[in-house]
């Protein structure tokens, strides 16, 4: 049964992912928890200020992050994406023993699509799949989703839409599946008030499917100017090995396979498409990518699904 009385304890709350999931936690009725490095900072400040209750702490500092999990129903884990391999690992399995010990209901850990079940033997590679198995074999309910690419990821400056292009890993007749950040947050408000229902469960999460043509049709739609896609070229991806190893997912690894989004949809009614997304949350971000003024309704609270 929910019980919506205890809060849930959400890690990178000023960032996008854990921003997008206290929002919506909080749109759910929960208690939220946020653990935050800098409580006097503007996105510390503005979670206050939706009602979510600050602790001071970091990763380096466990004493802090079991003193935050204490009298938590839930826990939302998530690490930044710079961290060395090593870290990522030390941090997310310690994220998980903390929770199991101080007896946290269940603990939700969004990991990525690009871990599959099998290891590649490149530490950077592995770290959410150590992390994920680490999680299993501990006595505690938990959920693993694994997000696949966000759609903030393809409308970013350096991908040639300044120049009426859309440059990036897929060919263009073939699918890439994509993520909205704000459809995070709400997935996990959806497993957080289903504990039965989605406990022991690792799925991966999409928000929509495109070849790299559809994803040129929609940046067009939108931008109100052609926008073309085009590959990566060989070079570029010879040159780059996490590039040309998400190219090699995206064709048969992981990352291609199929995420179903009629289930998505069923969890998450308000799944936004990708042309859903670039007239919303998308806008600000391919207006800056394109080198035009940017939408009056843009900021960065856009970005993080908090608006
Ligand atoms: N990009 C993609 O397409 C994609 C797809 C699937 C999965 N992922 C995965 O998503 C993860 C990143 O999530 P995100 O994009 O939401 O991250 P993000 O926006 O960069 O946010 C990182 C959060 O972690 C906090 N943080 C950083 N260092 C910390 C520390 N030492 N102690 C406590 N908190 C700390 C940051 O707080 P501050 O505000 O203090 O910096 C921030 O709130 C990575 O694991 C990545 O592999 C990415």
């Amino acid at each position: 049964m929910t019980d919506h009385k205890r809060p849930i304890l959400v890690f990178g709350a000023t960032g996008r992912q854990g921003g997008s999931v206290a929002k919506a936690l909080m749109k759910a009725g929960w208690p939220v928890r946020a653990l935050v490095r800098n409580s006097t900072g503007a996105a510390s400040l503005e979670l206050q200020a939706a009602g979510i209750e600050l602790v001071e702490g970091s990763f380096d500092d466990m004493a802090a992050i079991r003193a935050a999990m204490t009298g938590a129903y839930g826990v939302f884990s998530v690490l930044p994406a710079n961290l060395e391999a090593d870290a990522e690992v030390d941090y997310g399995t310690s994220l998980a023993t903390i929770a199991a010990e101080a007896g946290v209901e269940h603990f939700v850990y969004s990991s990525g699509a690009s871990a599959g079940n099998q290891r590649t033997g490149v530490p950077r590679f592995d770290a959410k799949p150590r992390i994920e198995a680490h999680i299993r074999d501990l006595p505690l309910a938990s959920t693993i989703i694994r997000p696949t690419i966000f759609m903030e990821m393809l409308v970013r400056p350096g991908l040639g839409l300044d120049e009426g292009r859309l440059v990036s890993l897929i060919r263009p007749e073939q699918s890439i599946q994509l993520t909205a950040v704000a459809d995070i947050g709400k997935f996990v408000a959806a497993i957080c008030s289903d504990k039965a229902r989605f406990a022991g469960i690792t799925m991966k999460v999409a928000s929509d499917r495109l070849t790299g043509r559809e994803l040129g049709a929609a940046l067009t739609r939108v931008a109100g100017r052609p926008i073309i896609y085009e590959r990566f070229s060989d070079e570029v991806l010879a040159a780059n090995a996490d590039l040309a190893h998400m190219a090699r997912s995206l064709e048969d690894g992981p990352l291609s396979e199929r995420v179903d989004l009629d289930l998505m949809r069923e969890i998450n009614p308000e799944l936004l498409t990708f042309q859903s997304w670039l007239e919303g949350f998308g806008r600000k971000a391919l207006a800056e990518a394109m080198g035009t003024p940017a939408h009056p309704s843009g900021d960065r609270n856009d970005q993080r699904g908090l608006r």
